[in-house]
């Protein structure tokens, strides 16, 4: 439809060319002008100021991977569910289960403090390329030119003015063609304030995750407490709720389609320069073998939970991390065929030589590079695969040797400094310890270690590790019999067994060592690791830096010859901007989804009793008596969840989706299927943004939950949208 509206109308090209995670610093520069296009009231100083209260102010990190943004005047954070999850979960139990039963403060002394969860906002932030690049000469090789910028950035953050409170980073952009620095503030004491259940939290679960129409009440509420002087400081009892800067008032108003929305979080990663070979490989080559990996582990973890309520609760947090990243590359590789990314890639390749051909001094610069980048990609090809498979079965989804990957550097560093630093490295690592057998079941894990070596050794390279994994099988069981030689690891490692652990890490450190380096799993785990290090790791670590010196290049000779084009720097875990109309969309012929879901949808999907789609009673009953109060839409129907045009990646989840004037109307938490490509190949007529529309968190915080005192503490704002015309 945009498409269509855009040809026909002949809208200025530059509304028509959307997407892009902005940097808040450059919005007057780059974005002003479209935005207000679309319909955004707000200047770009309102957004991002570096001196005085803006938008910014309001939104932070939450726990280093997902979004939160501010609330209320009193350090209200709101977030998601699935980026509480992990809180929740470590403060639930059998009795007090949390996950399944949600949970509400009711004063501030009823919050749950969240040891570890951490709450990052950003002060300001400003281009230092030019310090960042100084003295770095163009013929310099890979690892020098890395060693200057260090020591520039160790510069530049000594000389940032700053508050001994704050702390500053700096991160490359366009694939270290820029720099930015940034300097920030890192609040520690969070309290969890409040979660629904995750009938609601994650209505749906892993079938609708990554699915439109969604049905999901995805948020959770945590505070933030600082010291007297609203700075910064661990939990203590004397601390007092945080106050922000700015926090975002809360719209009853409801959005329609084609509203203005702009998503304002922490992207964490997307590719969006690549070449067409590089595509081409994620979507034929690395995701399938991905996928086939978590399927395996999926698999497994999926039989023990049904068995076992205790399992469930121990693994669900796992279980959806796995079944995350395994849904969505599945969504990519599908994307990426349908909406023919390589053939744009390859078409947008074409124009870019031809440019270059037209030009001496671009062809002498820039004719050599995407025929370089593309024979080292082809090059690289059999080994990111053999990378892919051993992070995937070796590492990753492999508990055991996981753990004992990251406890070997304890035995490197016994055998590099004898017992010296050694019992510090132990007990710094101890409470990690602790939450690692918290929720783990060697029995689920043995299951899991026969299934995923059996896979490895059928599909990694015979010399690489295939080979090896056969022999140490049939040496300890029968050829081929993975679960004999599960069964053999897990009886006779200490790895699996805390109780066994614990009495060893109580040991002198020499005995320690001693038995570790004997253990069956840590003598198998090196074996596995030599034939990676040995085999694939070197091409990896000669290739690697020269294809990103090549894709810098590549990157900085885009944005010349296309000078047309703005260019968005790839996200990179920094703040960004985004900004879309509400919107629907058509991925196949004749088929159209529309932008919003209500109550009346969860009712549809309802399954009494099932792990994803059963329903609390309470919302029954408030469904029935449709007692939706204030948060029904026009048509009386209680708004669930909506979609817009903004380009958004992982670690936008829990981003605030803010309208016009700044006013809070939705959380961002998803994006849909046939738009999930969009880390590598964002598409505005297919890619959409998933959030949960604002009336429907109010509602279950007001009706179903009875926590209405929590909207007291809120600004709610109606009225401010008079007779929009439609679009
Ligand atoms: N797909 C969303 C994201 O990437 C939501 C994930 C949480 N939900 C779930 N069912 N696992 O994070
Ligand atoms: N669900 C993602 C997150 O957790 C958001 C996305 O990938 O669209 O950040």
């Amino acid at each position: 439809m945009q498409r269509l509206l855009c040809f026909f109308f002949l809208l200025p090209a530059l509304v028509c060319a959307q997407g892009g995670m902005w940097l808040p610093s450059q919005l007057e520069k780059l974005n002003e002008k479209e935005m207000k296009a679309l319909g955004c009231k707000l200047d770009a100083d309102a957004i991002y100021h570096a001196n005085q209260p803006s938008l910014k102010d309001a939104i932070c990190q939450f726990d280093g991977g997902c979004t939160g943004e501010m609330i209320s005047p009193e350090g209200l954070l709101l977030t998601n569910h699935h980026c509480g999850f992990d809180a929740i979960q470590k403060l639930s139990s059998l009795q007090h289960n949390y996950v399944e039963d949600g949970f509400w403060a009711q004063s501030k002394a009823e919050e749950l403090p969240a040891p570890g969860v951490t709450a990052m906002f950003v002060r300001r932030m400003e281009d230092v390329t030019l310090l960042a690049l100084q003295d770095v000469t163009e013929g310099m090789g890979e690892k020098d030119r890395q060693a200057q910028i260090d020591k520039n950035i160790v510069q530049i953050r000594a000389n940032t003015k700053k508050e001994k409170w704050e702390e500053t980073l700096v991160r490359p952009f366009y694939n270290g063609n820029q720099y930015f620095l940034f300097v920030t503030i890192t609040y520690n004491d969070l309290r969890l304030v409040g979660t629904p259940p995750s009938s609601i939290g994650k209505f749906g679960a892993d079938t609708d995750n990554w699915v439109w129409p969604r049905h999901t009440g995805d948020f959770s509420m945590f505070r933030i407490y600082a010291d007297k002087d609203n700075h910064p400081a661990p939990y203590n009892t004397n601390n007092v709720p945080y106050k922000p800067g700015h926090f975002l008032p809360v719209s009853l108003d409801g959005i329609e389609e084609g509203d203005f929305t702009m998503v304002y979080g922490f992207p964490g990663r997307t590719d969006e320069y690549l070449s067409a070979e590089a595509v081409r490989q994620t979507g034929a080559v690395l995701d399938p073998a991905r996928v086939s990996v978590r399927d395996r582990a999926l698999k497994i973890l999926d039989s023990y939970m049904r068995k076992d309520p205790a399992v469930k609760i121990a693994y669900v947090a796992k279980y959806a991390s796995i079944a995350n990243a395994w849904k969505k590359w599945q969504g990519e590789m599908l994307g990426l065929k349908t909406y023919k990314a390589v053939e744009k890639k390859e078409a947008y390749e074409a124009e870019f030589t031809q440019r270059i051909n037209a030009n001496t001094d671009w062809k002498f610069k820039y004719a050599n590079l995407l025929p370089r980048i593309n024979q080292l990609l082809r090059e690289m090809e059999p080994y990111a695969l053999a990378r892919d498979y051993y992070l995937e079965a070796c590492v990753r989804n492999n508990e055991i040797l996981g753990l004992v990957a990251s406890l070997n550097s304890w035995i490197e560093s016994y055998d590099k400094n004898g017992a010296v630093g050694f019992n510090t490295k132990i007990q710094e690592n101890a409470s990690r310890l602790e939450e690692f057998y918290k929720n783990y079941r060697p029995e689920v894990d043995e299951a899991v270690f026969a299934g995923l070596l059996e896979l490895y050794a059928q599909n990694a390279n015979p010399d690489w590790g295939g080979t090896y994994v056969k022999q140490m099988v049939a040496g300890r069981a029968k050829p081929d019999d993975f679960s004999g030689f599960a069964a053999y690891i897990f009886k006779n490692s200490v790895f699996p067994n805390q109780a066994k652990m614990k009495a060893l890490l109580a040991d002198k450190p020499e005995n320690l060592a001693l038995t570790l380096k004997n253990d069956p799993a840590y003598l198998f785990y090196k074996g596995l690791n030599s034939a990676y290090i040995d085999n694939v790791q070197p091409k990896l670590q000669t290739l690697t830096p020269s294809i990103s010196l090549l894709q810098r290049q590549y990157m900085a000779a885009q944005m010349v010859v296309f000078k047309d084009k703005r260019f968005f720097p790839d996200a990179n875990s920094t703040l960004r901007l985004t900004y879309g109309p509400v919107r629907g969309y058509e991925p196949r012929n004749a088929v159209h989804y529309e932008f919003q879901s209500d109550l009346d949808g969860v009712m549809e999907k309802y399954i009494p009793g099932d792990y994803e789609f059963d329903v609390p009673k309470r919302l029954i009953d408030l469904w029935k008596a449709k007692d939706y109060g204030v948060y029904a839409t026009s048509e009386g129907k209680l708004p669930v969840a909506f979609l817009g045009a903004n380009h958004t990646t992982g670690g936008n989840s829990g981003s605030p989706a803010i309208d016009a004037r700044g006013n809070l109307v939705g959380l961002n938490f998803d994006r849909v299927w046939e738009g999930t490509m969009s880390d590598l190949n964002y598409d505005p007529a297919i890619c959409r943004n998933i959030m949960v529309d604002i009336r429907y968190v109010l509602f279950i915080v007001d009706k179903y939950a009875g926590a209405g005192y929590l909207l007291k503490e809120m600004k709610l704002v109606q009225g401010q949208k008079k007779h929009k015309k439609k679009k």
